[in-house]
C-alpha cells in the first residue's frame, strides 16, 4: 500500500492497479481506512487474526486512547465518573448518551426496584445446578432463560429500552446473589426497596437470618466504583460477541448471555479470578517471584502473568490506577491487610523493571488489583468474573442498542483465507486402503 493519504482517502496499489479507499476520521482524530468495498473492487479481502487492526463499527459510546491511557464514557472521563457518580447513573449515561436528569434517574431507579425479583419458577432452576457449578455458567443460563419469562422481548425492545435495560440490570444482580446463596446452602435474601443498587446486592449476598449483615457505606462505595470502571470498554471480546450475536436479530437476553460466556475466558474477564490464583501460587511457593517472572517470559511455558498486558493499553490501564487507590482506601477503612496485595505490588514492581515487559508495553490491567477489593468485600473468588459481568452489562446493552438502532447494521459475517485441500475426487470406503 502506498502512503498516499490525500486528505480523506488512501491509495492501494495491487497488481499494478490503484484503488482509492475512503479514510474515516473519528471525534478524537482516530483514523480508519474504510475497506467496505475492497473485495468487490479489488478481489482482495484483508486478513487480521484477532482483529488487532480492524474496526468492526463506528460507535459513540466509549473512547479509548491506549497510548495515553485515556478512557471516556460518552465523552466523560472515567476518573470523574468513578468519583462522582452512582453506577446506575453511569448505566443510564451509557445507554442513553446523557447523564440522567433527576426525573430520569428517579424513573430508572423505580424500574430497577420494580424488576428486582425473579419469577418464582426461575428460582427452582438453582436447585438443579450441581453444587460446584461455575457461577458464570449459571449466570449465562439464567440470563438466557429470561426471554422465556419475558417474551415481550420479541417485540421491539428499543421502544421499552428503559424497562428492558432496568429489568436485566436489576435481575442479573438478583441472579448473582441467589446463585451464591444457593451454593452456600443459605436461605435466599430478597432485594429491599430501601437499599440502593450496590447495597442491595451486598445485602442479598451476605445477610443471614442468624447473623444480620450491616451494609457499610465504604464497601458500597468501593463496589459502586468497581462496577463503573467495568461498565464499558469499546469493542472488547465480549462486547464484540454481543454485537455479533445481536446482528443476527436475536433478542437482547440471548445476546447478553453470549457476552457473558465470552467474558468468562481467562484471557478476558476471567483474568480477575486467575490473578488471585496466580498470587496464591506465588505466595505458596515462598514468594519466588523470579520463578514466575521467568515462566511468564518463557515461550515454551504457557504461563502468563494474569492481569498484565492489554490489546489496546500500551501504558497503565487508567482503571487499574483508580482500583489500586480504592484498594488502599478500603483495606485501610476495614483494617484489613491482605498478603496478596503485597505480592501483587512486588510482582508489578519487578515486572515493570524487566525489559521483557517494558519492551512489550505490558502493564497491570483492570483485572490485576480488582480481585483484592472483591476479597476485602467478602466476595468469593469464583464470583469475581460475575462481578465483572454485573459492571459490564450496561455497556453491552448500550452497544447492542446502538447496533439495533443503526439502519446500516448488517449481520456480522467475516471471511477467511482457505488453506485446506484443493478439489479432489471422492473415494468410496472400500477403496480407501
Ligand atoms: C480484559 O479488550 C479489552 O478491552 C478487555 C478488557 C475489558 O475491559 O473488556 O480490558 C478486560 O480482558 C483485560 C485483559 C485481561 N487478561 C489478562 O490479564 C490475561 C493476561 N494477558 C495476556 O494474555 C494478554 O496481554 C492479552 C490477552 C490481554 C492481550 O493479548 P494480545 O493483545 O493478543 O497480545 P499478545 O498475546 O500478542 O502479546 C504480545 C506479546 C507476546 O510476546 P511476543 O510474541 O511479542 O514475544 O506480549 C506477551 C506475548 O507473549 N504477553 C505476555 C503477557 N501478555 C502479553 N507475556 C507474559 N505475560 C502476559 N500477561
Amino acid at each position: 500500500m502506498t502512503q498516499n493519504n490525500t486528505g480523506n482517502s488512501a491509495t492501494l496499489t495491487v497488481e499494478g492497479k490503484s484503488y482509492t479507499l475512503p479514510i474515516i476520521t473519528g471525534t478524537e482524530g482516530d483514523k480508519a481506512i474504510d475497506i467496505s468495498g475492497l473485495l468487490q473492487e479489488t478481489g482482495y479481502m484483508t486478513l487480521d487474526s484477532g482483529y488487532k487492526n480492524t474496526g468492526s463499527c463506528t460507535s459513540a459510546i466509549t473512547y479509548l486512547d491506549g497510548t495515553n491511557g485515556i478512557l471516556r464514557y460518552r465523552g466523560y472521563a472515567i476518573e470523574e465518573l468513578a468519583e462522582k457518580c452512582l453506577f446506575i447513573e453511569v448505566a443510564y449515561l451509557l445507554i442513553h448518551g446523557h447523564l440522567p436528569t433527576r426525573t430520569e434517574f428517579d424513573n430508572f431507579k423505580y424500574l430497577l426496584r420494580r424488576f428486582a425479583l425473579l419469577h418464582e419458577d426461575m428460582i427452582h432452576f438453582f436447585d438443579h445446578f450441581p453444587p460446584n457449578a461455575p457461577p458464570m455458567s449459571i449466570l449465562s443460563v439464567m440470563v438466557n432463560s429470561l426471554c422465556n419469562y419475558y417474551p415481550e422481548m420479541g417485540d421491539d425492545p428499543l421502544t421499552n429500552i428503559d424497562m428492558t435495560a432496568a429489568r436485566l440490570i436489576s435481575k442479573i444482580r438478583t441472579i448473582a446473589a441467589f446463585s451464591y446463596k444457593k451454593s452456600m446452602g443459605h436461605p435466599l435474601v430478597y432485594p429491599r426497596p430501601d437499599l440502593n443498587y450496590c447495597g442491595n446486592f451486598l445485602n442479598m449476598m451476605f445477610d443471614k437470618p442468624v447473623h444480620p449483615y450491616t451494609v457499610q457505606p465504604e464497601t458500597v462505595a468501593a463496589l459502586n466504583k468497581l462496577l463503573i470502571l467495568h461498565a464499558d470498554h469499546e469493542q472488547n471480546c465480549s462486547t464484540s460477541t454481543v454485537r455479533l450475536v445481536g446482528s443476527a436479530g436475536v433478542n437482547l437476553y440471548a445476546s447478553i448471555s453470549a457476552g457473558i460466556n465470552a467474558l468468562w475466558g481467562p484471557l478476558h474477564g476471567g483474568a480477575n479470578e486467575a490473578v488471585i490464583s496466580m498470587l496464591k501460587t506465588i505466595h505458596a511457593d515462598g514468594n519466588n517471584f523470579k520463578k514466575y517472572i521467568d515462566k511468564a517470559k518463557d515461550k515454551s511455558d504457557p504461563f502468563r502473568l494474569s492481569g498484565f498486558g492489554h490489546r489496546v493499553y500500551k501504558t497503565y490501564d487508567p482503571r487499574g490506577t483508580i482500583i489500586q487507590e480504592a484498594c488502599d482506601d478500603l483495606l485501610l477503612t476495614l483494617n484489613i491487610s491482605d498478603p496478596l496485595l503485597d505480592i501483587a505490588r512486588q510482582l508489578e514492581e519487578i515486572a515493570l523493571n524487566d525489559e521483557y515487559f517494558v519492551s512489550r508495553n505490558l502493564f497491570p490491567n483492570v483485572d490485576f488489583y480488582s480481585g483484592i477489593i472483591y476479597r476485602a468485600i467478602g466476595i468469593p473468588t469464583n464470583m469475581f468474573t460475575v462481578m465483572f459481568a454485573l459492571g459490564r452489562l450496561p455497556g453491552w446493552i448500550a452497544q447492542w442498542k446502538e447496533q439495533q438502532e443503526n439502519p446500516n447494521t448488517k449481520i456480522g459475517r467475516p471471511r477467511q483465507v482457505y488453506t485446506g485441500e484443493p478439489a479432489r475426487e471422492f473415494v468410496p470406503m472400500n477403496e480407501r486402503g
